[in-house]
């Protein structure tokens, strides 16, 4: 292998946000920004001589000619083997699931996740580490300093490699393995879920319609729920991967997932409605006339998991992002086990995973996820929802509705305010954060402040801390209104808002969410001053 040392020069914008670095994609297609960024990660990993790396992306543009120069810089640091997706092709929980089943060293994920693909659009790189989990905090500070110093790296000269079949090449000392995608993921989930129970179901005639978004969940929920679990063709639907995911956000929520909402609003709604995102890692579930906000359907998940044989016999605990919220842990009350509150990014669920503290755990973001990899899990969620309806046999609506006259309803939503100047966003937190000892007592716009505070976590594992997370401001009619800034945009700042509202088990639940939240909206508005800060009060995406 002829391997070639190219000089560079540092670009000061890689520091790695929540979910790895993500930046326009003409950013990436810039001379040795890519090739910087992944030289940054063996470096900060000690160098790759002799290990192993996963590799794979979500097929957005770019992924091809990424994962090329992925397996160059690799073969040049000394890896012994790349497995690679064909085609390119691997969603993110299938990543994490390769490298904890072949012992890999850590993988590669090509992806911007829910974010919009193109040229003109977003791309991304995450690093996860050798239990499949996303690099932890400490991992991508030393990647962000190695991407300050950097003055070359080296790169090993050889053809492309042909990813479009399966099997081993050779480069050198280098084995580029090319494996089926769908393969191993499949048979991990046909170990956690009771299969012929679903395809009971299905043979019963429960109806289905899964929105693949033209992203890469389209072979796997094909693979999985029209081959393998009986459903009917046609209930995956958007399901062939577009460089563009044909021009949308493949963001499963109401707002992008509008077809299928509306699908699922209509007289012809079938029984279950679910989505993923651009690399299948988020899911969307919708039952007939009734959507399911993620806080709540990892409430229920958790609630009713043990009718799942991987986890009939009970879970540890549960974790939660704190924006996500309160309702699973009413569940974890209930069942006497511990929940548990950590930072937006999954990366903070790592350790608890590891440390057998929680069995599952989920974000406001459509993310849920399990034990079973170290990554939050599109299909899986969607599987494990289906297991449940397959052992419970009433409606999607007959168990939100059940399960908040157990625990209550957490009336919940999120504002998001894109594109603003970072500096507006810089100084709405300025202030916001002189406010906060202030405000217990004080009722703002007829609403009591109970506690005020900036959310700091200290990791019960490794003890670790990460501070500045995120501000709370509860009040006293138990709700709760969260203020943070996102770590995965790519263009100037957005605010994220977190709105909730407790109604107690005896209580109406029958409201509109935006009804229900007025309150807490309002005093939320005035307590940051948004109007003064932004000049609007309108936000871009409500979900
Ligand atoms: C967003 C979500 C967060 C999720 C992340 C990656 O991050 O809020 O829950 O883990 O995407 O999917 P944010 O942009 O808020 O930093
Ligand atoms: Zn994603």
């Amino acid at each position: 292998m002829i391997i070639k040392s190219v000089a560079t020069k540092p670009y000061d914008d890689q520091k790695p946000g929540t979910s790895g670095l993500r930046k326009k994609t003409r950013v990436f297609m810039q001379p040795n920004y890519l090739e910087n960024f992944i030289q940054s990660i063996f470096n900060a990993i000690g160098g790759g001589d002799g290990k192993t790396f996963v590799i794979g992306g979500d097929g957005r543009y770019f992924n091809a000619e990424a994962i090329q120069t992925i397996i160059r810089i690799s073969g040049a640091n000394g890896a012994a083997k790349v497995i690679v997706g064909q085609n390119g092709i691997l969603s993110t929980p299938a990543v994490s699931n390769l490298i904890r089943k072949t012992g890999a060293d850590g993988g590669f994920i090509l992806s911007a996740s829910h974010n919009p693909g193109g040229i003109e659009e977003d791309f991304g790189v995450k690093f996860n580490a050798s239990n499949g989990e996303p690099a932890a905090e400490r991992l991508t500070a030393r990647m962000f300093d190695a991407t300050r110093v950097i003055e070359s790296y080296p790169i090993a000269d050889f053809e492309d490699v042909d990813l479009h079949g399966i099997g081993k090449a050779r480069r050198g000392n280098l084995e580029i393995e090319t494996v089926d995608p769908v393969a191993d993921y499949l048979s991990l989930m046909e170990r956690l879920f009771d299969f012929d129970a679903i395809r009971k179901l299905f043979a019963n005639g429960f109806s289905m319609r899964f929105d693949a978004m033209h992203a890469v969940t389209g072979p796997y929920a094909q693979a999985i729920l029209e081959d393998c679990l009986g459903a009917p063709k046609g209930t995956v639907v958007n399901g062939v991967p577009k460089p563009d995911f044909g021009g949308g956000h493949p963001d499963p929520n109401p707002t992008w997932a509008k077809p299928l909402m509306d699908l699922m609003m209509s007289d012809d709604a079938p029984d279950l409605g679910a989505a993923s995102d651009g690399d299948g890692d988020r899911n969307m579930i919708v039952g007939r006339g009734v959507y399911v906000t993620p806080s709540d359907s990892l409430a229920v998940l958790a609630a009713n998991a043990h009718l799942a044989p991987a986890y009939a016999s009970g879970l540890a605990g549960i974790a939660r992002s704190m924006p996500t919220s309160a309702a699973s842990d009413r569940v974890a009350k209930r069942l006497g086990i511990g929940a548990y509150e950590t930072p937006t990014g999954w990366k903070f669920f790592g350790n608890l995973l590891d440390a057998d503290k929680v069995t599952i755990c989920g974000e406001e973001s459509a993310g849920t996820g399990s034990t079973h990899v170290r990554e939050k899990d599109g299909l899986w969620a969607v599987l494990l929802w289906l297991n449940v309806l397959a052992k419970r046999r009433i409606s999607v609506a007959e168990i939100i509705k059940e399960h908040w006259q157990t625990y209550g309803r957490n009336y919940y939503s999120r504002l998001d305010f894109e594109a603003i100047e970072t500096e507006e966003a810089n100084s709405l937190f300025r202030e916001l954060r002189t406010r906060l000892a202030d405000l217990p007592g004080q009722n703002i716009a007829g609403v009591t402040v109970n506690a005020a505070d900036e959310f700091s976590y200290n990791d019960p594992v490794d003890g670790s801390i990460s501070s500045g997370q995120g501000i709370r401001i509860f009040f006293e009619s138990e709700g709760r209104a969260v203020f943070r800034l996102s770590g995965t945009g790519t263009q100037g700042a957005t605010l994220r808002v977190y709105l909730e509202q407790y109604e107690p088990a005896d209580g109406d639940h029958t409201l509109d969410p935006q009804a229900a939240l007025k309150a807490i909206q309002n005093a939320a508005y005035e307590i940051c001053r948004l109007e003064a800060h932004l000049g609007r009060t309108e936000p871009d995406t409500r979900t």
